[in-house]
């Protein structure tokens, strides 16, 4: 089966291997050249991923069967809304479904208008007025950009924002950057993810793993794309039970279906929901509309079953609960980073990575 993976990342790279053992024909769109992954793509596009034509044009070319889309950056450029004109279907939602990981207040009022549990208490604002009193209603509060952001739009009172004054400036600068901001009330308790596979009707989960956002030691600093994260052997993780696994996924499983509601289409590809156990039970932070970095990397390489059978039965809407098997064993992810990572990244350093000493 020929396979177009879009995206020239870590991730990509984990999709592909997780491709190439079952001997799927690997073509690859990526911006920059990533070395592992153009090894083992039969031929590269070199081009930005979210130039759709260009994409598209190439997946053509060379009579792509499925499409697995990485980022999110193509999935609100409607990347797979064009390759589904020329009938290539993609692992990955419409520019519409997608618009659960590209607006915030999107997947807010999903939730609200469906009686979906897991929302914290919020408000979406698109224009100042009001800001302040609800800010300082709540005392510990969290600013989040409507945008797309790289997952560096979220801002912490008490550890980004010092002051009131703090949390109205930045969340103004939001609504003048993206036209919208959410302020919610800020959870605590241990975060974890779980990246569902959903053909529309159907979602099958995978096991759980944390991300470790924070820049620095000790999980303080600026929030980043990802540090790195971890699994357990038993696919849940130390601090949950399966009664929490089972919320997070009947959360899932509602979004699933309200999405197909509200967009008129099904939702096919990867529902990642990122969320935290907090004393009252389990709250949705984030759905992301694609695998996660670096999460994807602690559950494609446990898959012990064929990923390509998988990615074809949410393609063709053939998911079944519970389907692909995981080995039973746990996975640490560690990202070496440039300096300046979360904040402003030091670009053009070269970075050396002996492959065979890290070799398992
Ligand atoms: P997001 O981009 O929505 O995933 O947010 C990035 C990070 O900000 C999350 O991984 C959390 O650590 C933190 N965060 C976001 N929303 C909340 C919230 N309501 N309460 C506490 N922490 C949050
Ligand atoms: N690790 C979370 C994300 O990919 O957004």
């Amino acid at each position: 089966m020929k396979a177009l993976v879009v995206g020239g990342g870590a991730r990509e790279h984990c999709i592909a291997e997780a491709l190439a053992k079952d001997g799927a024909e690997i073509f690859c769109a990526m911006k920059n050249r990533n070395p592992g992954l153009a090894r083992l793509s039969k031929d590269v596009l070199y081009a930005s991923e979210t130039d759709v034509a260009k994409v598209v044009e190439y997946a053509k070319s060379k009579s792509v069967e499925i499409a697995i889309i990485g980022p999110e950056a193509p999935l609100e450029e409607g990347l797979v809304d064009e390759l589904a004109k020329a009938e290539i279907p993609s692992v990955g939602p419409t520019k519409s479904c997608a618009r659960l990981e590209t607006s915030k207040s999107f997947t807010r009022s999903l939730l609200d208008k469906y009686h979906i549990p897991g929302n914290p208490r919020h408000s979406v604002f698109r224009a100042p007025d009001g800001l302040r009193e609800f800010i300082r209603e709540f005392g510990e509060y969290v600013v989040k950009d409507e945008g797309l952001c790289g997952g560096k739009g979220v801002r912490l009172s008490g550890e980004h924002l010092a002051t009131v004054d703090d949390g109205v400036r930045y969340a103004e600068e939001c609504i003048g950057k993206s036209g919208a901001v959410v302020v919610e009330e800020k959870l605590i308790g241990e975060e974890f993810s779980i990246q569902c596979l959903c053909d529309g009707r159907t979602v099958a989960g995978s096991p759980l793993a944390q991300d470790h956002k924070r820049a620095y030691e000790g999980d303080t600093g600026p929030n980043t794309g990802g540090m790195g994260s971890y699994s357990d052997a038993n696919h849940l993780l130390p601090f949950l039970d399966n009664d929490d696994y089972g919320e997070a996924l009947d959360i899932t499983q509602k979004v699933c279906d309200a999405i197909r509601q509200e967009c008129g289409e099904p939702y096919k590809g990867v529902m990642y929901g990122g969320f935290i156990a907090t004393a009252e039970g389990v709250r949705l932070i984030e759905n992301n509309a694609r695998y996660a970095d670096p999460e994807v990397m602690n559950v494609l390489p446990l898959l012990e079953s064929s990923a390509l059978e998988l990615f074809s039965a949410v393609v063709d809407g053939k998911l079944r609960e519970g389907m692909g098997s995981y080995a039973r064993k746990a996975t640490v992810c560690k990202y070496v980073v440039p300096r300046g990572y979360g904040t402003k990244s030091e670009a053009g350093v070269p970075i050396t990575v002996d492959e065979t000493a890290i070799q398992a």
